[in-house]
């Protein structure tokens, strides 16, 4: 089938099942333009919330589409492609996780979203990129047991007073993201500005002149006098960044800055889904409300 008909099916069905397409910053370009909302993990969670709609297709990885199911259980949300996970949120787990707060009886769990529903269960509060300091200060506790992204940890830890016990997980993609990388580029364009996601390695952020969660990245590009920028994030970014501000240029930090998972769903994907209303997401009561819980505490704090 032709993407121009691909598309045109897409709409048709949209209306017939009374749906919304939201998707992340990182999918394919071509994903993004028939999404209703694109955006940072923190927005789509708070878009998911806003929808009046019947079923949310999320085209992003899978513990997108779950945090969207334990915040609005009344609805049906979809992934396209059930196997597209997040790498990161596998690497921890609830047995480790029930250990680590065993040896800290006075620290809260703070549980970046890029995790399992399960982990949500288990923590106190999530967070995402966009506002994991101001959840972290947000806090009565001195200490906190943080999962499962060490680099996101380590930049939290930089600007709060509170002890953080990082958990030992990160992101293949931004992990792959080195020093090396960024001062090849800042030679190569000695006038970009260097902005970065705080999920990579703390030497990398040292070089940045802007950290933010992805949508902070396009805002700042967007709103920043520069007019050139080396993008030190998963580079389905760049996308975003061409339509909020086209007349600048912008420089994908590197040719491994890619996440597969975030490419796996694509336009035909999108159409089977709402043809077959597959793979429709579920999370066990009991975990569900628990994981509500954590994920009602980020929403309650205003950063935006
Ligand atoms: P944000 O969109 O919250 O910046 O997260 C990036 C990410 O890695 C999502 O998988
Ligand atoms: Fe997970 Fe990293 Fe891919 Fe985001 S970019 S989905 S954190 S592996």
């Amino acid at each position: 089938m032709q993407q121009s008909e691909l598309i045109e099916r897409i709409k048709e069905l949209k209306i017939k099942r009374n749906a919304v397409i939201l998707a992340h910053y990182y999918s394919r370009p071509e994903v993004q333009d028939i999404a209703d909302f694109v955006g940072d993990s923190l927005g789509l969670s708070q878009e998911a919330v806003r929808q009046t709609a019947d079923v949310i297709v999320f085209c992003g990885v899978h513990f997108m589409g779950e945090s969207a199911a334990i915040l609005c259980p009344d609805k049906t949300v979809l992934l396209p492609d059930i196997d597209a996970t997040c790498p990161m949120a596998d690497m921890v787990d609830v047995e480790g996780l029930k250990k680590e707060k065993e040896k800290h009886p006075n620290a809260l769990v703070v549980c970046y979203v890029n995790s399992s529903a399960a982990i949500k269960a288990e923590s106190y509060i999530c967070c995402t990129s966009a506002n994991a300091v101001e959840v972290v200060n947000s806090l009565e506790a001195d200490e906190v047991i943080f999962v499962p992204d060490k680099n996101l940890a380590a930049y939290v830890e930089g600007r709060t007073d509170k002890k953080i016990i990082p958990w030992e997980g990160h992101c293949p993609t931004h992990h792959q993201i080195l020093r090396e990388d960024v001062l090849k580029m800042k030679e190569k364009h000695p006038e970009a500005k260097f902005i970065a996601h705080p999920e990579c390695r703390p030497e990398v952020l040292e070089l940045a002149d802007h950290i933010a969660s992805t949508r902070g990245m396009i805002m700042y590009a967007k709103n920043s006098p520069a007019q050139e920028f080396i993008i030190g994030t998963e580079c389905g970014l760049l996308h975003g960044l061409h339509k909020a501000a086209p007349e600048k240029k912008y420089y994908c930090i590197s040719e491994f800055a890619c996440c597969p998972s975030m490419k796996m769903v694509n336009l035909e994907k999108v159409l089977v889904s709402l043809e077959k209303v597959q793979h429709i997401v579920t999370v066990p009561y009991d975990v569900r409300i628990r994981a509500k819980e954590a994920l009602d505490r980020m929403l309650a704090i205003k950063i935006r």
